[in-house]
């Protein structure tokens, strides 16, 4: 027994930000953005909530799978920017989507946020708790990025992706692999907010994300190789026996080295980072969705998916669409 996604959905805010925008605000390029992480643009929040655009790719993910919202039994979003703490980003989904049978509750795991969430959804299939789960990744970061550290506000972009997944017999998930190592949770940290009481003192805390680029960029292409084949062996799938590894977008260069240390042609690694930037627990879902909808993704076919972010986190597992 295992999960399957039967249908996908994203949403990206109305505002698209090119870099060029971005040049008057720190001292940076086009050039040099597009070379160092291959992103053009991305999309930022004017009013749109990590909510409302996890609402709607939800939707979409149910039209998708010809699902009606009151037959959900479980909403899981992933997400680490909500704009408040309550009530959770998924209840609201529960609201707006109409989704009243359905049990909800917010996962944060970052930028691995999407996958922790869909083993969530995975481990409770396979304890008899739900038959099925809308899983959302959504992110509006731009409210936790500091528009003038140009090591940070140049990477990051805001939206919405969502799978609805299913209970099947054979095939679906096959193996699941991932970690956490708080230890060095400091290398992308931040996004607090000040803690104000009568009997506080003044408190340091950091109002925005603060990253030691170079680290994050070691740890990942150390660690999502070794994660990828760790979840390739506990599903008895090789490298050569996967179509497409659909990898959190964070940076066209970690893509490529991740390809190489795998031995895998960079081809079967779809990006989408050049058009909407690194969209943390939103990645990995909004690229299936587009590439549902290009047509890249049939039944059958063997996938890898996997992120890494602030935790620091990583996972992957390995499917049969
Ligand atoms: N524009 C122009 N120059 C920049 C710049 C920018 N936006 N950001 C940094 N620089 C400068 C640095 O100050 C440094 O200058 P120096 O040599 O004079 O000190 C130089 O470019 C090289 O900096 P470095 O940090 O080594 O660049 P890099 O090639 O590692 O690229 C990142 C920086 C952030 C793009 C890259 O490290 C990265 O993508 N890391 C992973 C981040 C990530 O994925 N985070 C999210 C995880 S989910």
């Amino acid at each position: 027994m295992s999960i399957r996604i039967v249908g996908t959905g994203s949403a990206l805010p109305k505002r698209r930000v090119e870099n060029r925008e971005i040049v008057g605000l720190v001292d940076t390029s086009d050039a040099w953005i597009r070379e160092r992480t291959g992103i053009a643009g991305r999309y930022i929040s004017t009013g749109e909530t990590v909510a409302s655009l996890a609402a709607q790719a939800c939707r979409r993910a149910l039209e998708d799978a010809g699902k009606q919202a009151g037959e959900v039994e479980l909403i899981l979003a992933a997400t680490c920017s909500p704009e408040e703490a309550a009530p959770c980003v998924a209840c609201r989904i529960q609201k707006d989507i109409g989704a009243g049978n359905a049990v909800a509750f917010d996962l944060n795991a970052a930028c691995s946020g999407f996958l922790f969430a869909l083993h969530t959804a995975w481990a409770y299939v396979e304890a008899g708790i739900c038959k099925n789960a809308l899983i959302a990744g959504s992110e509006v970061l731009s409210k936790l990025v500091d528009w003038e550290d140009r090591g940070t506000c140049i990477l990051f972009g805001d939206g919405a992706g969502a799978v609805y997944v299913e209970k099947c017999e054979s095939g679906g998930i096959l193996g699941f692999v991932m970690h956490a190592d708080g230890q060095r949770g400091g290398v992308l940290a931040g996004g607090g907010r000040q803690l104000i009481n009568p009997w506080a003192g003044r408190q340091d805390f950091r109002p925005f994300l603060e990253m030691d680029g170079r680290e994050v960029f070691a740890f990942a292409l150390r660690q999502v190789p070794v994660t990828v084949e760790e979840a390739l062996g506990k599903s008895g799938l090789a490298t050569g026996d996967i179509d497409l590894f659909v990898l959190h977008q964070a940076n066209r260069r970690i893509i490529e080295g991740i390809s190489k240390r795998l031995g895998a042609d960079l081809a079967r690694f779809p990006m989408n980072l050049e058009q909407v930037g690194n969209t943390s627990s939103a990645a990995i879902p909004l690229l299936l969705d587009q590439l549902r909808r290009q047509g890249r993704i049939e039944r059958g076919m063997h996938l890898v998916l996997s992120g890494f972010g602030a935790g620091l986190t990583c996972g992957a597992c390995a499917m049969e669409w």
